[in-house]
């Protein structure tokens, strides 16, 4: 499966929802997730992503390894988007910024 990781955090672009097939994106406060029970991967969101947050769970970048359960488990809990919505209006100055891990809402 594919995991959303931390670059996504305050950005949340959400160009990558357009794409996928099979619905597998869910959506939180300020953060989006894959469901890997849903994904199929087909890697047509990654090239989405202006943030490139995305990656496949065999190559995620060093230390965003505890994204693969954070993805999981909030796709357990937040409802599916499966429609763009505008990004927030500082995502552009969030894009890049590191450990926004401490600012995931739940
Ligand atoms: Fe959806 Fe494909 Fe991305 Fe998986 S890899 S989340 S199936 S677009
Ligand atoms: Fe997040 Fe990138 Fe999608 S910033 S909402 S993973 S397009």
């Amino acid at each position: 499966a594919f995991v959303v990781t931390e670059n996504c955090i305050k950005c949340k672009y959400t160009d990558c929802v357009a794409v996928c097939p099979v619905d597998a994106f869910h959506e939180g406060p300020n953060f989006l997730v894959i469901n890997p029970e849903v994904c199929i991967d087909c890697d047509l969101c990654s090239a989405e992503c202006p943030a490139q947050a995305i990656f496949q769970e065999d190559a995620l970048p060093e230390g965003m390894e505890e994204f693969r359960k954070i993805n999981l488990d909030l796709a357990h809990i937040w409802p599916v988007i499966n429609a763009v919505i505008p990004a927030p209006a500082d995502a552009d100055e969030w894009n890049g910024v590191a450990d926004k891990a401490q600012y995931l809402e739940i």
